[in-house]
């Protein structure tokens, strides 16, 4: 006697492919999903990370200490390093910041962004001379800061500075380093 054909499950009637290709059809589709997950955080980490970056900073316009007051000879113009105020975390090195502070008398001093207002450049006291004087394209300032030939389209940037418990305190913040800031 014939049997039934009704009775005998025919793989392909599930899910129209053969045991194998199904089989493989899962595999591909859960690796398309995997794949496009590490994708998908592949480019939005970073996204998510520069979005946030600004609200991690700590704030900028904070006092750093460089040094006693008494350590600071009148009419001489020193270099003095500090740290940035808001860092991102992988600054390493660059978070540290810099500049030249001049004790004008007893209780007066000027303390000036070392970067050189053409193109950010770091400006180098030239003592003998009385002059900031840039290397990159010849920018040359005053004692004051102000410019005295090339380039620089203004003076040397200042940072507030004062004396607290006899320690000399600039505050460090943002600085403009070219003239398209
Ligand atoms: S960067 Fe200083 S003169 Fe150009």
């Amino acid at each position: 006697m014939k049997e039934s054909s009704t009775n005998s499950i025919d793989p392909r009637a599930a899910d129209g492919l053969p045991p194998g290709q199904a089989e493989r059809r899962r595999f591909l589709t859960w690796l398309s999903v995997g794949l496009g997950g590490v994708c998908a955080a592949l480019v939005g980490i970073p996204v998510v990370g520069f979005v946030l970056a600004p609200l991690l900073r700590k704030p900028a316009g904070q006092w750093r200490t460089v040094g006693k007051a008494a350590d600071f000879a009148i009419g001489k113009t020193v270099n003095v390093v500090f740290e940035d105020p808001s860092p991102l975390p992988w600054a390493g090195v660059t978070a540290r910041a810099a500049a030249w502070v001049r004790r004008e008398s007893d209780e007066r001093f000027i303390a000036f962004s070392v970067h050189c207002t053409h193109l950010g450049c770091p400006v180098r006291w030239m003592h003998d001379a009385n002059l900031f004087l840039c290397p990159c394209h010849g920018g040359v300032y005053y004692q004051d800061g102000t410019v005295a030939a090339g380039p620089p389209p203004r003076p040397l940037f200042r940072y507030d500075v004062r004396v607290m418990n006899g320690e000399v305190q600039v505050k460090a913040d943002a600085i403009p380093i070219t003239t398209a800031l």
